[in-house]
């Protein structure tokens, strides 16, 4: 793996300033998350980071590629080959089946973060850490509501990830 200062200093420049403010912003939530958890900080730290790696500034990527992106460009240009890293990066937009904790934890630091601001982000900050999949199953709801209010097509993996929690959850 690049050294650490390199790869913030390169994801600033090829994301640009405001996406950037919102990579700390995860990887802060997405560590304490981890901690919280007992789960590997050090790879919530790198995950959180580079979860937006993908939405390279004057690129028209699109919201599901920049996942598939990212998870590219950590491996190709960071040279960083944790497979829990690349995968919690690449599913941070649908989820999957049996999502692993840290692909949970990104899943919901990208939208708990201290900068997020909507109606009922309070409560998600809450259940992020009384019940994750609680967290990302109302999550996913209001997503899909929103989806459905300007008529985008709800992908497929998204309604796999919630069918998956809704049928699991504890
Ligand atoms: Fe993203
Ligand atoms: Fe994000």
């Amino acid at each position: 793996m690049k050294n650490i200062e390199y790869i913030k200093e390169d994801l600033k420049k090829s994301i640009g300033e405001k996406l950037y403010i919102h990579s700390i912003n995860v990887m802060n939530t997405a560590v304490d998350l981890a901690s919280y958890y007992n789960i590997s900080t050090e790879k919530a730290k790198i995950a959180g980071l580079l979860h937006d790696s993908g939405k390279l500034l004057n690129q028209n990527v699109g919201n599901l590629e920049h996942a598939v992106y990212g998870s590219k460009i950590v491996a190709n240009k960071y040279e960083i080959n944790d497979t829990d890293v690349i995968n919690a990066i690449l599913y941070h937009t649908t989820g999957r089946e049996n999502m692993t904790m840290l692909d949970k934890i990104i899943y919901i630091a990208d939208k708990i973060e201290p900068n997020r601001k909507y109606d009922g982000v309070e409560l998600l900050r809450e259940l992020a850490y009384s019940n994750i999949d609680k967290a990302i199953i109302k999550s996913l709801e209001s997503t899909f509501e929103y989806l459905k209010s300007k008529n985008i097509e709800i992908d497929s993996k998204s309604i796999t990830t919630y069918e998956f929690l809704k049928n699991n959850i504890r």
